[in-house]
């Protein structure tokens, strides 16, 4: 699995993930800027917004991701999720856009 993580200044940088890590997790252990993670994961702190790309449709954010996505420093969007949430599946190949900022 493959996560593109595009960046607001329009560089990216693409990992190979391990099956099940999220791509909050993926970006924080290989120091990919623009995604901090603040709350490791636990939907505590919104510094893990992202824009999503593609793959379209990765089902809908839970209610407590969506209420959490209030709090994004950056304006939210109709393909923002918090990356804490999207977990890489065995084929996965995600492309998200970082925001300008986290926090
Ligand atoms: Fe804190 Fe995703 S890492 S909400």
């Amino acid at each position: 699995p493959k996560v593109v993580y595009v960046h607001a200044d329009g560089t990216e940088r693409t990992l190979d993930v391990k099956e099940g890590q999220s791509v909050m997790a993926a970006a924080v252990l290989n120091g990919v800027p623009g995604i901090v993670g603040e709350c490791g994961g636990e939907l505590m702190c919104a510094t893990c917004h992202v824009y999503v790309v593609s793959p379209e449709t990765d089902g809908p954010a839970s209610d407590e991701e969506d209420e959490m996505l209030n709090f994004a420093a950056c304006p939210r969007r109709a393909n923002s999720r918090l990356s804490c949430q999207l977990a890489v599946g065995p084929d996965s190949e995600f492309v998200v856009r970082t925001p300008e900022a986290q926090n």
